[in-house]
């Protein structure tokens, strides 16, 4: 076996093997639709975003699909637009934008801890973080894996709370049988280059509450209701023409991009599931596997960062998500709290994102499971090389 790249050896990966790639539709069966958008030189709110919403909402199977720039600004609408107050009940093992929306609305986050097998926010310890100045519940489909719905629905309605889900990492997973977006107050999936749907950027707020829609659909047009007597201070949120176009056409190729991806998964973990301390995140439902995350344990002889510069030297791109979770952030120093968060950050210290995409082969992810299993066979050697001194602040 060749030595691993950090100790001299030849990189497995020469040019480097990216972390993504994005499955688009072909620029050809784009073309005419593209043409027609620029000869009647509507850019805007127009026939395309109309036909990608309905698309949607026929296959959520929701009410109500609006069309966003982004799931960020999407999520600060639909917090704005449920007039909260007070603080927001959300998990800090998850992308930035989901407590940045809580932020530009002036509310605080309220951080629970994420359950140790799905990542997603721990249902039981919910209910105990709840006080009387909690107004919502903000939970996560943590890289495509659903969250433990029912129970955060029964909270919600028990103690009167809003429940919303950043759903971005939602289009190609699925609970019981049927795609997310159906969920709480609102869901709020993201469409930008590293999800299964795509629409260059963008997102999309699923609902089935005929007001929340009205209001968001006003709120994303600066508050205004049509006749610039502007309701509330609004955004430019809107998803253009071509965001819209790009979306119809890459929800034609969602399903299979869906299959792919979990075959693919399943085949690293049938690879990966030897080595020792490697394990995997527990999923409910069906995961979009927006990303394929793995834990590296104890067993496995190196830390987290170990492996991750490891396989960089191999020239596999791998990502931290979520490092550093958001309650250790400079984002959140002004809140000045003492956050009791074990789980999240162990998970946090722990993950690490493979590269995974449709257009992979089963040969390149045999190829980087093998290098995972080389670069723990040379573990001791590896540790013991003053390069590799790798600080969590790497
Ligand atoms: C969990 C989560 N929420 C929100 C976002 C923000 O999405 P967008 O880039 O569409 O604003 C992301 C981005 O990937 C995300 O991972």
């Amino acid at each position: 076996m060749n030595k691993p790249a950090i100790l001299g050896g030849k990189p497995a990966f020469t040019p480097a093997l990216p972390f993504l790639r994005p499955f688009l539709p072909s620029y050809e069966v784009m073309e005419n639709d593209l043409k027609s958008i620029f000869s009647s030189g509507i850019l805007t709110k127009g026939k395309y975003l109309k036909e990608y919403e309905s698309v949607l909402k026929r296959h959520l199977g929701v009410d109500h699909a609006v069309g966003v720039s982004s799931c960020t600004l999407g999520l600060v609408m639909v917090l704005r637009c449920l007039e909260l107050k007070g603080n927001v009940i959300v998990p800090s093992f998850t992308f930035p934008s989901t407590i940045h929306a809580i932020m530009w609305n002036k509310l605080t986050p309220l951080f629970v801890d994420c359950h140790n097998e799905t990542f997603n926010l721990d249902p039981s310890l919910v209910e105990k973080a709840i006080n009387s100045e909690t107004s919502a519940i903000l939970a996560v489909h943590i890289f495509g894996n659903p969250a433990d719905v029912e129970v955060l629905e029964d909270i919600a309605r028990r103690y009167k709370l809003k429940l919303i889900f950043d759903t971005a990492h939602g289009f190609g997973s699925e609970l019981n049988g049927k795609p997310l977006g159906i969920y709480g107050c609102a869901e709020v999936f993201s469409t930008s280059p590293t999800k299964l749907l795509i629409t260059g950027e963008g997102g999309v707020v699923t609902t089935g509450d005929d007001e929340l829609a009205e209001k968001i659909r006003i709120g994303i047009e600066y508050g205004n209701p049509g006749d610039y007597d502007c309701l509330f201070a609004g955004l430019n949120a809107r998803l253009s023409e071509i965001n819209s176009l790009t979306g119809i056409y890459s929800f034609s190729l969602l399903e299979e991009n869906a299959k792919i991806r979990n075959r693919l998964v399943e085949l690293y973990k049938k690879y990966l599931s030897s080595i020792p301390g490697i394990t995997f995140q527990k999923i409910n439902g069906k995961s979009s596997y927006k990303d394929f995350a793995i834990l590296v344990g104890s067993e496995y002889g190196l830390s987290r960062d170990h492996l991750w510069r490891a396989l960089e030297s191999e020239g596999v791109i791998t990502r931290r998500y979520f490092y550093p979770p958001n309650h250790l952030q400079k984002a959140l120093k002004y809140l000045n709290s003492n956050y009791n968060l074990p789980v999240t950050e162990e998970i946090a210290e722990r993950v690490l994102c493979l590269p995974i995409y449709s257009s992979m082969s089963d040969d390149v992810i045999a190829k980087v499971s093998e290098v995972i299993y080389r670069i723990y066979e040379a573990r001791d050697e590896i540790k013991s090389n003053q390069l590799l001194a790798v600080s969590s602040q790497v």
